[in-house]
């Protein structure tokens, strides 16, 4: 039983049954699903707790409202809390999962055979989300720069021009780019002159280092808001994934109207009481757990970016801005195969593929550095053992 306390020992993770430490053997180190290996803040375990010690497995009432409504109104507090950014209840709707947000925006604001601008590297499931609706991806390949990744505008504005949305990240994952203000707005001028509506994935916004700050897209202007639909979370930044829990946002009720012509109102399905309580819970009284997790994912982020200058100059570490995840090129390794392969086989560490990000990109891995200090040590020193034995 799991009491408290921010780092999980070994035993306790590989006992766990969900997806990054149930996929591999015990002989494997997981760091590829976006999973952090920490407990959850003390706010929601208490909510958790609750429900099942009332048996409240009825339909969820909250002060006096569905339950939803708690949701939605959290969801207004938490954005005026962390980013001032000021948002009318009525107009975001909860979800189950971002993903099923993705899928539906395309579906509502799309049609079969157009075009959809997505940066590459990207998100596996938003390459699924416009391909199995019958659209076509329009990659725009962001470009290394300085040491981090920056959208290609000049590709972007010829693209634009076959396009009917633009699938954003931010902040992106893979690449960990937490866009600035100046970017976003050249972003907005495209999808302006085009009419284009842009979907914003800002699931991974509270976990940023530094002093950058999130912009939530559709607070840009009021112009950004009538072409905005905003999908966003507890799930990441406070570790509750599995909870199903998420809101989409429309930054006006004509837009929001557009929606519901395609989707009538119960056609996404909603929520269930566990997810809402638990996001109610993070939302508002999270942060100080949050603020100590951001703490321990920008120390290991400095680790990794240290140890690899020192230790493995065939590998380049993109250090994130955000997220706890981390682009990784392997290609002056030389290796063999796919960088995922070689070190899930060499060095027993599980890496998200490059490949399922984008298929130009088999030497890099996906880096999840969501550990204790501890585990990622032993990450690094297994890397490392199997990167000088590939050189010896
Ligand atoms: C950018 C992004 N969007 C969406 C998701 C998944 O969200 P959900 O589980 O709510 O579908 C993830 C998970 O890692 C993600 O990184």
């Amino acid at each position: 039983m799991i009491q408290g306390g921010h780092e999980l020992p070994l035993d306790v993770l590989y006992a766990r049954r969900n997806a990054k430490w149930a996929k591999y053997g015990k002989d494997v180190l997981p760091a590829w699903v976006a999973e952090m290996d920490f407990a959850v803040a003390y706010p929601i375990r208490r909510a958790m707790q609750r429900i099942a010690e009332e048996q409240e497995y009825g339909y969820a009432m909250r002060n006096g409202a569905q339950a939803e409504k708690s949701l939605t109104a959290a969801f207004a507090r938490r954005m005026q809390a962390r980013y001032g950014w000021t948002v009318d209840p009525a107009l975001a709707e909860p979800l189950t999962d971002l993903v099923q947000g993705q899928f539906a925006t395309i579906w509502a604001f799309s049609q079969p055979g157009d075009g959809i601008i997505l940066h590459l590297p990207a998100y596996p499931p938003f390459h699924m989300a416009i391909k199995e609706t019958g659209r076509h991806i329009l990659a725009n390949r962001m470009v290394p720069a300085a040491g981090r990744f920056e959208i290609d505008f000049d590709d972007m504005k010829a693209q634009a021009r076959q396009s009917s949305m633009i699938m954003l990240c931010n902040p992106q994952n893979p690449t960990g780019r937490v866009f600035t203000r100046a970017e976003l707005e050249a972003i907005l001028a495209i999808a302006v002159e085009h009419n284009l509506v842009v979907v914003s994935d800002e699931i991974h916004s509270d976990l940023i280092y530094d002093d950058l700050v999130h912009i939530p897209f559709a607070s840009l202007s009021d112009e950004a808001a009538a072409r905005t639909v905003t999908i966003t979370s507890a799930t990441k930044g406070f570790n509750i994934p599995g909870l199903r829990c998420a809101v989409m946002h429309f930054g006006t009720a004509e837009l929001q109207a557009r929606f519901r012509k395609s989707f009538p109102s119960h056609m996404l399905g909603s929520p269930g009481i566990v997810g809402i309580d638990a996001t109610v819970a993070a939302w508002d009284e999270g942060q100080p757990w949050q603020d100590e997790t951001v703490r321990v994912l920008g120390a290991n982020r400095n680790r990794i970016a240290e140890y690899f200058a020192a230790e493995l100059p065939g590998m380049t570490f993109y250090k994130p801005e955000g997220t706890y995840l981390s682009w990784v090129d392997c290609s002056g390794l030389n290796l063999p195969g796919t960088a995922h392969d070689f070190f899930h086989e060499r060095a027993k560490v599980a890496f998200s593929p490059g490949e399922a990000f984008d298929t130009n990109c088999p030497k890099f891995a996906r880096f999840n550095f969501a550990t204790s200090p501890a585990i990622l040590e032993q990450i690094l020193g297994r890397v490392s053992k199997a990167v000088r034995s590939h050189n010896a």
